[in-house]
């Protein structure tokens, strides 16, 4: 080893599987080559001590939609995952409904070249797989996908980005889950069944119901649990490893439990800060900006699914970062039908999960869990990813506990504030105050000096 190497950072708390633990990291060449207690400290070109704040491995947000190539108006990757840096993430796994959408080998390779050149944090692609696209799903596990996607739920008038990435079909379904199962990859879902969102939405219009609440009883819980148990049960039966995505009902959640508690493996399941933190309440609050699929649910269905946190039920949490237009959210006053679903999360999620950390909802032990860890080794990134061990990237964040702030839409890096209105007012306590991806600080006191074009490509081979 060098006598003076590229990086070290040093803390009282630095995370470590057998908890925190004073210790000195250091990398060079973009990688942990050696951890040591405080007093062997190497030196380093650049040092941190992070003194009594916590260091963390990066967090990993296994579920964002940068928008590009596409929707740039929306969000774009340089934008995007500025917002990561800002927000203490170090690699972000994107989802396939873009324009294109990914679920080819060509529209794949469009968005590694795009996000290659522009993003300041790691990321890694999801394939996208549906009807008509089930013999495109090895090409993409060749050029890198770290997960398929389905969308049991199609979107009828957003085609340009969901062609050939959904099925209402079981027996299409079963064919994505042998096919995904076969070249060893999971297979994600987004778990709404279509025709009981299309009964009670439709019920809703002929009622004349188009109130902001009226999007969450459009899309009742029933929608969610049936189609977590139905892929569940036919995922089973091909080996695949399923990873049932954004899940907002504790009832859905139940059901992983009941399942597993039945012998059922292979199974995986993620939720959101805005499930854990929000409620259907919302809606009253901010109309539209509140509306995002599946639907914020009731005090009760939250209450069950932090019990799912806490019993180990739930694996993973990603942020479904999903921005829109102002104008088209602003629709949705008048008729909540007629607003896209889906709201900005990358920059926040830290944030609001420490709050809960300090509201003793959960342990920081855990949250490192949740949003990393778990995340690198559902998508076959660990140990490079999700570990402060000697050989995996220098990811880190250093989280200050004690800082205390409002969000305040206005100071977010999503493309347009006015649509990241969710979290709006919420009183965070505790923040990332230091994020650094393979060695490098790409932001320091909420300052992102992350530069476009060093966020790198991870698959599961490289
Ligand atoms: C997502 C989007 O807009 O891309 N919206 C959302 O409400 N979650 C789509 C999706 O993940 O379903
Ligand atoms: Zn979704």
């Amino acid at each position: 080893m060098p006598q003076t190497i590229d990086f070290v950072i040093k803390g009282r708390r630095v995370y470590t599987p057998d908890g925190f633990m004073p210790l000195a990291v250091g990398a060079q060449d973009e990688k942990i080559v050696t951890i040591t207690g405080l007093e062997n400290a190497p030196r380093g070109r650049e040092e941190y001590d992070a003194g009594d704040n916590p260091v963390l491995p990066g967090i990993i947000d296994p579920h964002t939609h940068m928008r590009e190539p596409g929707y740039t108006r929306r969000e774009d990757w340089t934008n995007g995952t500025r917002a990561a840096a800002a927000g203490g993430v170090t690699c972000v796994l994107e989802q396939p409904n873009s324009v294109p959408p990914v679920n080819c080998a060509e529209n794949f390779r469009l968005k590694r070249e795009i996000a290659s050149a522009k993003a300041v944090v790691d990321f890694g692609l999801l394939g996208g797989a549906g009807e008509g696209t089930i013999h495109q799903m090895a090409e993409q596990a060749a050029e890198g996908a770290v997960a398929f996607k389905t969308y049991l739920w199609s979107y009828p008038d957003r085609s340009d980005e969901f062609d050939g990435i959904h099925t209402i079909d079981d027996g299409v379904l079963y064919q994505i889950f042998e096919q995904a199962a076969d070249l060893g990859l999971p297979s994600c879902v987004h778990a709404e069944n279509y025709r009981l969102v299309r009964t009670f939405s439709n019920r809703m219009l002929q009622e004349g119901r188009r109130a902001p609440i009226d999007h969450q009883k459009g899309r009742p819980v029933v929608a969610e649990v049936e189609a977590a148990w139905r892929a569940m049960i036919i995922a089973r039966e091909t080996g695949v490893q399923l990873n049932l995505l954004h899940i907002s009902s504790g009832s859905a959640a139940t059901a992983v439990k009941a399942w597993r508690g039945m012998g059922g493996q292979g199974v995986t399941v993620e939720t959101c800060p805005t499930y854990l933190t929000l409620t259907e309440e919302r809606l009253n609050e901010i109309g539209p900006y509140a509306k995002i699929n599946p639907p914020l649910r009731s005090a009760e269905e939250q209450e069950i699914l932090w019990d799912r946190i806490a019993d180990g039920t739930i694996d993973t949490i990603g942020t479904d970062h999903a921005p829109h237009e102002f104008e088209a959210k602003e629709k949705g006053w008048r008729d909540i039908f007629a607003a896209p679903a889906g709201a900005p999360g990358v920059e926040t999620s830290l944030r609001v999960m420490l709050t809960h950390v300090n509201a003793g909802r959960l342990s920081l032990e855990r949250l490192v869990e949740l949003m990393s860890v778990n995340v690198a080794r559902v998508y076959g990134l660990y140990p490079r990813k999700g570990a402060i061990a000697v050989g995996s990237d220098a990811d880190f964040v250093v989280v200050d506990l004690e800082r205390r702030e409002r969000i305040d839409p206005k100071r977010l890096h999503v493309k347009d504030p006015r649509v990241a209105r969710i979290f709006e007012g919420f009183e965070a306590v505790g923040a990332p105050i230091l994020t650094v991806v393979r060695g490098k600080p790409v932001m320091r006191d909420g300052e992102v000096i992350g530069e476009p074009g060093y966020g790198g490509f991870i698959s599961r081979q490289n």
